[in-house]
């Protein structure tokens, strides 16, 4: 975004006002409106958390009796209410750390995965949908029976055919675009409820 654009951007600013770290924060808003992805007392995983937009929602969502961790292999600054942690998605290691921080499975995955991008959309395009297959990885093993679960997908050649494959383990699934999501970028949100272990 350009700066000018910036300026003009009404997410961006209402981030800054309300305290959010991120303009992305609206959009896990949005998506819980609209399919209460996350609901009081839940165990939460936010997959790629950085800088904590997503984790501070899902803390307020999730409110006193819930839990949540943040992963990322970026550092993340603490977000009071909820554990932040250096992991990659793809380490062999990343379900056990998580298994062991809740002490059982999780009630919600959310995933705002984005690879460093490079410029070249197909190659951008194909690593983001690859780093979301190893998140899916992570949620099965992490996921309770009846949990959800939110993917960003970078929409392209390769995107339906990631959707079709979480499909197969949830109840319900939906392909949206919030409103919160710039129209110019090619980002959609795949909303998984109800996992059934499939
Ligand atoms: C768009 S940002 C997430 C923004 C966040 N949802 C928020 O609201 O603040 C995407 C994140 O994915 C992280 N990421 C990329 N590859 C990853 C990996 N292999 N494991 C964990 N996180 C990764 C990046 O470091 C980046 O911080």
């Amino acid at each position: 975004m350009r700066p000018h654009e910036a300026r003009r951007d009404a997410y961006r600013r209402m981030a800054r006002e309300q305290g959010y770290r991120s303009r992305s924060a609206y959009k896990l808003k949005e998506l819980n409106r609209a399919y209460r992805v996350i609901g009081a007392g839940f165990g939460v995983l936010d997959v790629g958390c950085c800088p904590g937009g997503w984790t501070q929602v899902a803390v307020q969502l999730a409110g006193s009796r819930g839990r949540v961790m943040g992963m990322d292999t970026s550092h993340t600054d603490e977000v009071p209410g909820a554990r932040t942690v250096r992991l990659d998605v793809s380490d062999d290691g990343a379900a056990g750390e998580v298994l062991a921080y809740f002490g059982k499975r999780v009630d919600a995955v959310v995933c705002d995965l984005s690879p460093q991008v490079s410029g070249n959309w197909s190659v951008d395009h194909a690593r983001q949908v690859s780093l979301n297959y190893d998140a899916a990885r992570v949620m099965a093993r992490v996921l309770a029976r009846g949990g959800n679960a939110v993917f960003k997908v970078f929409d392209g050649e390769y995107s339906a055919e990631f959707c079709s494959y979480v499909k197969k383990m949830f109840a319900r699934t939906r392909s949206t675009k919030p409103r919160a999501s710039r129209k110019t970028s090619s980002e959609m949100y795949v909303v998984c409820l109800g996992h059934t272990g499939g």
